[in-house]
């Protein structure tokens, strides 16, 4: 069975060690009766290593972010094997919050291959920042698709997990969330462009998951009708109640 994946990505937030020790252990001991589901905590760097060796199989380590460099003199950077010996199996790269302050796709693809090397699965964001009348939005994303894995082969993008995140949706209240059919079109369409390099079978193994403005009203209309792998959630994820009601419900499809 495919289990959905419902990352929470913690951002620059929270404030103290002791909320984040607080909100892991209310999440994580809710996962274990999770059938269907696998979390995917992502704290902020500071915040990693206090949950080192502390993933398991319902309620994984992830990072925000990653360098592009293996090893070297990179002041304030964090490389793929720190988050590994630290337990982290997940890390997103390319989030619209990093690319907005000049993270490239040339470097999101470098991190890729570090991250593959050192057996962290790549969570590669990709997401538009406007929904234009004329479709430019589908070239958007066909690009950054593209342009990220153009080095990768099949076998090396089915280690990955695409996060579909419309810019214009996320940190908004549920209303300002992209509408189930609309994300279903683009999950097709996502499918479609890696089909045409990959082929239609290693496409659909590919998870590939919405986020933006997630909450607990929204989230089974999300995943059912945007037919989507799972959910990449923000704010939601720092309020380890309405978080855990949202992983039980998807539990349910
Ligand atoms: P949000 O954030 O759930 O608060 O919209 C999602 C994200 O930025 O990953």
């Amino acid at each position: 069975m495919k289990k959905k994946y419902i990352i929470g990505n913690w951002k620059m937030y929270p404030d103290t060690v002791s909320e984040a020790r607080r909100i892991f252990s209310d999440i994580k001991k809710k996962t274990s009766l999770l059938k269907k589901v696998l979390v995917v905590i992502a704290p902020s760097f500071g915040h990693v290593g206090l949950f080192e060796g502390k993933g398991t199989k319902s309620c994984a380590l992830g990072a925000q972010d990653v360098f592009y460099e293996e090893k070297g003199s990179f002041t304030g950077q964090v490389s793929a094997g720190q988050l590994s010996s630290l337990g982290v199996t997940y890390c997103i790269v390319g989030h619209s919050a990093k690319r907005a302050i000049g993270e490239t796709d040339e470097e999101i693809a470098k991190k890729i291959s570090l991250l593959l090397k050192a057996k962290i699965t790549p969570v590669v964001c990709i997401g538009e920042s406007v929904r234009d009348v004329h479709g430019e939005y589908l070239a958007i994303l066909e690009n950054q698709i593209k342009a990220v894995f153009a080095r990768y082969s099949g076998d090396e993008v089915k280690k990955c997990i695409i996060a579909y995140e419309p810019i214009w949706a996320i940190g908004k209240n549920s209303g300002g969330a992209m509408k189930p059919t609309d994300i279903h079109e683009t999950m097709l369409f996502i499918r479609k462009i890696l089909s045409q390099k990959y082929g239609k079978e290693d496409a659909f193994v590919v998870p590939v998951l919405y986020g933006g403005s997630v909450d607990e009203t929204n989230a089974l209309s999300v995943v059912k009708e945007g037919m989507v792998d799972g959910l990449l959630i923000g704010r939601e994820s720092l309020k380890a109640e309405s978080f855990n009601a949202i992983t039980r419900l998807i539990d349910t499809i």
